[in-house]
Parts: C-alpha cells; structure tokens; sequence
C-alpha cells in the first residue's frame, strides 16, 4: 500500500484530518468509503427532474461560532446568507419553533410581556419537583400545556415510545426563548454552501496526495499492515461488537416532487400531533431562495424517526445508561489499540454538528496526528 495514513470514511471528519495531513504534512492519504460519494452524511445531490438540490441523508444546516472552523471552512466554500428558521403544525395551526414569545402568546391567545410569559411557564413548570421518566421531565423545564402541545406527540414519533417509558436524561434542557427571536440557531456565523455541499466536500479532497477509493469498506482493505489508520466507521463495529451493539436510531425519508411551485412556504415544516406520522416536511427549495428553481414543481421529503436495526443508517446515538456502559469498554479497547485513532459521530458515538466533527477533526490533527508524524520524520 503506497499510503502514509488510511481514512475509513470520508464525512467531515474523514476529510478535514485527510486535508490537513496531505497539505499541511505532504503526506500521501488513502481514504476509504464504503458509499459512492464522499462527504459522509452531509451530502447533497441534485434531484433531476427539477434540479433542486437535497441533502440526502436529512437537512444539513452548517453554523459556528468558532472562528477557526469558519475560517478553515471558508478555504473550500463561500457561504450564502441563509439563516435557518422552523415552524410547527399542532391541531390546524402553526407556531414558530424553538419555542419563544411568539409561540406562547399565540398558543395561550394573548399578548404576553417577556416577564408575565417567564411566570405563566414557572408557575406551570412547578408542577413537577422530581422528574422520573421524560414527560415529567420536560413539564418541569416548561409546564404541561406547552409540553403538550409541542413536546408529547413530536417525541413519541421520534422514539416510537410514550414519553412516560422514556428516561428523563433524554433531555437535559429545552430551550424558551423569552423574546420574539424566531432563529434557530443562536451561533455567530450560519449560512449553506454557495455552490452546494458537494461541491465543498470534493474541494477538500481535490489534493494530488488524497486518493479516494469509494464503494470500498474499511474492512475489505488488503491488511494496512503498519500504515496508521483514522476510523471514522462505527466504534462497536470496528471491534465486531464485541461488547454488544451500541443504539441508535435511524430516519426514513420520504422524497416526493410536487406540481407546484410552492408547497408549504418554508424549509421545514414540524408536525407536533401524534396521529400524523411522519415528524416534519422538508421542502428544499426554500434552502436557496437566491437560485432560479422551477416555478412549478418542487422537492419535499417526509421525515419519520425510528429505532436503528442492525442494517439501517446509525443517525443519532440513543445513549441509553446501558449504552454508555459499553462506551467505556469500547473506548479501553481503542484506547490499546496502536497506530489507530477514532474519530467522528460514528467512531466516538456522539452526536456532532458539522461544526463540531470539524473541530475535532482539527484538534486531533494538531494534538496526535501532526506530532506523531513529525516524530517519525514526516513520512513513512
Ligand atoms: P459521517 O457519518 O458524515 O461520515 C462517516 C463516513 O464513514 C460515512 O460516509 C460512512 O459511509 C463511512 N464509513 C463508515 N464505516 C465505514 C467503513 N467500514 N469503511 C468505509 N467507510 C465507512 N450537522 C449540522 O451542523 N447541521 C445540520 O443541520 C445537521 N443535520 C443533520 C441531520 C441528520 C439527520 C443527521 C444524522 C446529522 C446532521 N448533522 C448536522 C450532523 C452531520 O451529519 C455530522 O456532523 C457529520 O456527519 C459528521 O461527520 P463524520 O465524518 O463524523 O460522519
């Protein structure tokens, strides 16, 4: 194998340790994706009856506050100036989400001072001292009536389980916002890729060092022999679950392209009533206001939540206390194991915005990987 270093997996993670180590230490990098395409799950691709783009595995919106991410980030894209908002369906009307001013006045009907709204949801929130499963845990943080209507039916689709037979550590806060501030994120830089996600994911990779080796599994490779590894893959697989299979859960998506040229108005629509199935509609189009889309026929996706089976997708770790026990034998079993490191959602088990994976990506690569290399003489 002509290769200092191999990379499972080419998400962001994959991608940013594969930049740096090829541009920054001249070394020469073998990623290996076990998909078609790079870019893990942030990948979009264009639907072609209509040429919209969709993000394929579930809406990707990039946002940071850490000024070296952005600026690394800005090597590879420009940004448009998009800035994410989310609103939701309960019993035939909407409210704007995460919950805020705007939500309380017109769920309770009346005009609301950001003090009184503060009062009215303490005195509800007091309801419940001593959390024992979810539900009781998230009218402590916002009352029952909120909690109801927003919180009950959303969560019970996304884990297909009444919140009464969830644990309360599911959720540690829910965010109120005592304002009118309808933004999603409160982060200090937000926007989507000009020229899409693809095109910024290919770009990092675009180095005459990085070969990326795609419909290839990690573990079909011809033995690395002592070529160090970054894995991205899942942790419990790497170690052929031998301390059991950690839990995730998984998200099925429904594309549909609709005759007309504006299906609900906005990027993503929730739906908090459990007798609708399916959590939230996507319609893409409205992520690139600034791109001429057809006017008469649009992207949307369903949404719907589920546990993970051994075959499906892994999207968000389930960390069940259970969970977490296997965690801690599976991080002793990587820690002892020589020249590999484990990166990423799938490889540390956490649930890492595109932002995070990247920091952490650039953290491993200044802490472990540059020092490592530099002590073996760059290459080799
Ligand atoms: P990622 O999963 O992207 O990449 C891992 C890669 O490894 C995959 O391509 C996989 O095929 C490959 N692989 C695994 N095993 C392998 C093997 N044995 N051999 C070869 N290849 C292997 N973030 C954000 O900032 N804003 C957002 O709006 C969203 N939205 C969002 C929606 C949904 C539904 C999910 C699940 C996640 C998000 N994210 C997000 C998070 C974002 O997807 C996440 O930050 C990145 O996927 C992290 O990149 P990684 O490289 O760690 O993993």
């Amino acid at each position: 194998m002509n290769a200092d270093l191999v990379i499972a997996g080419s998400g962001l993670f994959g991608l940013t340790v594969a930049e740096r180590c090829a541009r920054d230490l001249g070394l020469r990098v073998l990623v290996v994706e076990r998909r078609d395409h790079v870019g893990g799950n942030a990948y979009s691709e264009t639907e072609p009856s209509t040429g919209i783009e969709v993000h394929r595995y579930g809406a990707h919106l990039f946002h940071t506050s850490n000024e070296r991410v952005w600026e690394y980030v800005n090597r590879f894209t420009s940004f448009t100036g998009y800035r994410h908002r989310v609103f939701t369906v309960f019993k035939g009307r909407v409210y704007p989400m995460p919950i805020n001013l705007g939500t309380i006045c017109a769920y309770f009907g009346r005009v609301m001072s950001p003090d009184e709204a503060r009062a009215l949801v303490a005195a509800q929130a007091a309801e419940v001292t001593d959390p024992r499963n979810l539900e009781e845990k998230a009218i402590s943080l916002v009352g029952r009536p909120l909690y109801e209507a927003f919180i009950r039916g959303y969560t019970a689709k996304q884990w297909q389980t009444d919140p009464r037979e969830l644990p309360p550590e599911i959720i540690t806060r829910l965010p109120v916002r005592y304002t009118f501030d309808d933004r999603y994120f409160n982060d200090r830089y937000e926007g989507l890729p000009t020229g899409g996600y693809t095109a910024w994911l290919e770009r990092m990779a675009d180095h005459p060092n990085i070969e990326v080796r795609l419909g290839t599994d990690f573990f079909d490779l011809d033995a690395a022999g002592n070529v160090p590894v970054v894995y991205t893959g899942p942790l419990d697989r790497y170690f052929d679950h031998a301390e059991g299979r950690l839990g995730w859960r998984t998200l099925d998506f429904a594309p549909e392209v609709v005759a007309t040229g504006d299906f609900q108005g906005t990027p993503v629509m929730n739906y908090a009533d459990e007798d609708v199935p399916y959590t939230r509609i996507h319609e893409f189009r409205h992520f690139h206001p600034e791109r001429e889309y057809p006017p008469d026929r649009t992207v949307i996706v369903r949404e719907y939540s589920r546990f993970a089976d051994a075959g499906d997708e892994p999207y968000y770790p389930i960390d069940t206390a259970a969970d977490r026990a296997k965690l801690v034998r599976y991080r002793d079993l990587a820690r002892a194991e020589k020249g590999v490191w484990f990166g990423g959602r799938l490889g540390t088990y956490q649930y890492l915005d595109m932002h995070m994976a990247i920091a952490s990506a650039l953290t491993m690569y200044d802490n472990r990987l540059r020092p490592h290399f530099a002590a073996r003489g760059t290459k080799g």
